[in-house]
């Protein structure tokens, strides 16, 4: 096991209801804050009224800013910098999915620097400083509302990129699952298969000896493989959600990589296609990740061997580790298209032509992964097999 330090300092606070307490719970940090938000579900769903009605009951002023879109926009973010910046709001109140945490992520970085708040997603400043934030979830998924993450898409140059720091971890965030019943099924279907992705990330590794992670990653996988039918099937599946909800934290918070080598490798290469073709993230996983194990599971076997065993309960008559590996991948890509979402490039409409485009903006700050290093032409290959 590789020496860590692990410290999740979210408080999350789930279950029913919980959305009532969140003026009071804002006050303890602000009285002046940005409320963010997406395109509009949480009005049709009276959570915005909700919302604004404790934030008042608590003497909070708020500036609004909605419109974040799926895949956020830096060109938002820059707009809520400069009105945080000019307005003196000290507190990031996101209400939404993984896109709305992660533009106020930004935000919140952004307020305490002089600079372009770009220059934390290409490398060329550090997070030093960072507004407080925190979050009321209303989609499982990216795993943002206890992650220390941000992805954004700069609108000029299509490059989607990441940046992480501890100073962006929400100090709270709110998971009540009723907030799910409204998820029409291809949104399910994506929180669903990026969860999974998040956990894959960090379970398939070649540190040796980290037996404790192993059994976190495959124990929450299997969890989540035995409520996401439920969910597909019943929306408004109180308990089925609230497994599939907590799970969605867990395999981001950092704990289940703990010890071990995280890859990563599949999530950059995926982010170029929604960039570029506006493919929802979850559905670029299901396309790019099954074609990675293809691509990687030769270098250890025996991890992709004890995946099948340990998450799906496969077995081989004459025990061939291989032909284990190669049939839990076969059962995740299955298990994926049982979800409705796409598992090839062609079906979410990526043309071949752009490959070699998409590989570059995949690598644009070096190569990515860890499993195996990808460089553009590995990616490239990663993208045929996923077309095939
Ligand atoms: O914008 P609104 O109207 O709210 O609609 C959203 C959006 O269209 C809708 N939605 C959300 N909650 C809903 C709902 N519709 C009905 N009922 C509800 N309760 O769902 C759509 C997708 O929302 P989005 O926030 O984009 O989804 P998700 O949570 O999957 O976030 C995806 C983003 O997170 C990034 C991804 O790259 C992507 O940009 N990620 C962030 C990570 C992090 N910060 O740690 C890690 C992840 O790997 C991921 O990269
Ligand atoms: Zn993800």
């Amino acid at each position: 096991m590789n020496n860590f330090e692990f410290c999740s300092s979210t408080k999350i606070i789930f279950g029913k209801g919980g959305q009532s307490k969140i003026g009071e719970l804002v006050k303890e940090f602000s009285s002046n804050i940005l409320f963010h938000y997406g395109g509009g579900s949480i009005k049709k769903s009276g959570l915005y009224d909700e919302v604004v009605k404790s934030l008042k009951e608590a003497g909070i002023k708020y500036t609004e800013l909605g419109g974040v879109q799926p895949n956020p926009r830096l060109s938002l973010a820059r707009e809520g910098v400069k009105i945080v910046k000019e307005k003196g709001i000290d507190f990031i109140l996101a209400v939404g999915g993984g896109s709305v945490i992660d533009s106020s992520k930004a935000i919140a970085a952004g307020a305490k620097y002089e600079g372009d708040v770009w220059d934390f997603y290409i490398g060329k400043a550090k997070i030093q400083e960072a507004l407080p934030l925190a979050t009321i979830l209303t989609i499982p998924a990216a795993g943002s509302e206890s992650s220390p993450n941000t992805v954004l898409t700069n609108d000029e140059n299509l490059l989607k990129l990441g940046t992480a720091s501890p100073l962006v971890r929400p100090k709270f965030s709110i998971l009540n699952p009723e907030f799910c019943f409204t998820l029409p099924p291809e949104q399910r279907a994506n929180g669903i298969c990026d969860m999974m992705a998040h956990i894959f990330e960090r379970y398939f590794t070649h540190t040796k000896n980290s037996e404790v992670a192993d059994k976190l990653c495959e124990g929450v996988l299997k969890a989540i493989i035995n409520n996401a039918p439920k969910v597909m099937k019943k929306a408004d599946d109180y308990d089925a959600w609230a497994e599939i909800m907590w799970a969605g934290s867990l395999a981001h918070n950092g704990l289940l990589g703990m010890g071990r080598q995280e890859d990563w490798g599949s999530h950059r290469s995926a982010h170029p296609l929604s960039a570029v073709y506006g493919i929802a993230h979850g559905a670029s996983l299901a396309i790019v990740f099954p074609a990675w194990m293809k691509y990687v599971y030769k270098l250890n076997i025996g991890i992709f061997a004890q995946y099948a065993v340990s998450v799906w309960g496969l077995s081989d008559p004459i025990r061939d580790e291989e032909s284990l590996a190669v049939k839990g991948i076969e059962v995740t890509e299955k298990f994926f298209k049982s979800l409705g979402l796409p598992t090839r490039l062609y079906e979410a409409g990526v043309k071949e032509s752009d490959f070699e485009d998409l590989s570059k903006k995949a690598t644009a700050l070096g190569d990515i992964g860890f499993f195996k290093k990808l460089s553009a032409k590995d990616v490239i290959e990663i993208y045929k097999i996923a077309n095939k």
